[in-house]
């Protein structure tokens, strides 16, 4: 994997990124991702925004379900902020410039590469004869994502950073493999306070949608007394808060709710320590809660009444989707070329 790295440059600064919406959105998915995803379009820049139902069938989906929280997904985007008159908002299944890329991806990338997916690792466990051979090749339909359009840059949270690793290497082989300039070389672009949102019951592990305790995480559909009450209820230590940031170094459920207020509040943790350096848990986890439910309600109310109008929040994925594949239809079919498949069916 350490080939050397070409640069970016000849490739104009373009967005991509991805949720799962295999699950409810999460503070994390918001922290993390989403509300970064909204700066990054408020900036100006071109941005496109997917809901990867086709990597959330690596794991089975109640069909019904997953219409479901695709829909809420794409509502908690534009609640959010994401405006899909200037992002391109869409499901991943109606572009098939995705799976098609994936395929030829799968056929780049290594098998190497993929059993070292520490992601897999933690999602296979000991079951790992058992999961789906999808969940294997995921990492590489995730690189066909964001290829697919020659995205050059990807917000994401700390979790994804190896598997933009490998879309980075298979940009690099493809490339090499034909000789070709063609594919970016991907940046991440992991920033802010919290790109790592870990779970309210154990400061050790990732706030995750799949967490079997929904005490664990705050989604975005909780309502103002659920948000308040899972954040008093939060584990923590018995020692108030330090007076410099060094001092939460081995205190990980303290860091995460001062990482937590700090990306809420738009500070860093050292604004937020100096403000609030020797309060008790008593008295900043109160402060806490009022700062979520005053950040995060308006957007839970939004998504509610945007999930009245079923029809046309799968009119706004369509019509983000036409405009998605206007993007990825002519660089898949120059890939065809470049790898020398027939394509008598044109002109
Ligand atoms: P997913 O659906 O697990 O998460 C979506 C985004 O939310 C971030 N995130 C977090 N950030 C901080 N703290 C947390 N606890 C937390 N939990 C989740 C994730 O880092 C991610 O940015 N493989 C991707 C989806 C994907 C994608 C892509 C992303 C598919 N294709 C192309 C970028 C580009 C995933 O499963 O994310």
């Amino acid at each position: 994997m350490s080939q050397p790295v070409q640069t970016p440059a000849t490739f104009p600064t373009r967005i991509f990124s991805g949720i799962q919406p295999s699950g409810g959105l999460t503070l994390g998915n918001y922290l993390g991702a989403l509300k970064r995803f909204v700066e990054k379009q408020d900036e100006g820049i071109e941005t496109i925004y997917c809901l990867v139902d086709m990597h959330a069938i690596t794991v089975w989906q109640d069909p019904a379900k997953l219409r479901q929280q695709t829909r809420e997904a794409a509502a908690g985007f534009i609640a959010a902020g994401i405006d899909p008159a200037r992002s391109v908002l869409f499901n991943q299944s109606q572009v098939t410039a995705h799976v098609e890329l994936g395929w030829i991806f799968n056929c780049v990338a290594r098998m190497g590469w993929m059993s070292r997916m520490t992601q897999f690792k933690d999602k296979a466990g000991k079951n790992s004869e058992n999961v789906s051979l999808g969940l294997y090749a995921y990492p590489a339909l995730m690189a066909a994502d964001i290829l697919a359009y020659k995205a050059t840059h990807v917000p994401v949270g700390e979790d994804q950073k190896q598997h933009l690793e490998l879309c980075r290497d298979i940009a690099i082989k493809f490339n090499n493999d034909y000789g070709v300039n063609f594919f970016p070389v991907v940046e991440p672009v992991i920033e802010g306070a919290a790109t790592r949102v870990m779970s309210l019951r154990d400061g050790t592990m990732k706030m995750s949608k799949s967490d079997p305790s929904d005490q664990s995480r705050i989604n975005l559909t909780d309502d103002a007394d659920t948000i308040a009450k899972k954040i008093r209820k939060a584990k923590t230590d018995a020692d108030p808060l330090p007076d410099s940031v060094d001092g939460l170094k081995d205190r990980p459920e303290a860091r995460n709710l001062v990482n937590i207020y700090a990306a809420l509040a738009g500070q860093t943790p050292a604004e937020v320590i100096a403000e609030h350096q020797g309060a008790q848990f008593g008295t900043f986890k109160p402060a806490l809660a009022d700062l979520a439910v005053a950040k995060l309600s308006p957007i839970t109310s939004e998504m509610t009444r945007l999930m009245q109008d079923p029809a046309e929040i799968d009119r706004i994925l369509g019509a983000g989707a036409d405009r998605a594949e206007a993007i990825a239809r002519p660089i898949v079919d120059q890939v065809y070329d470049i790898i020398g498949m027939i394509r008598s069916r044109r002109g």
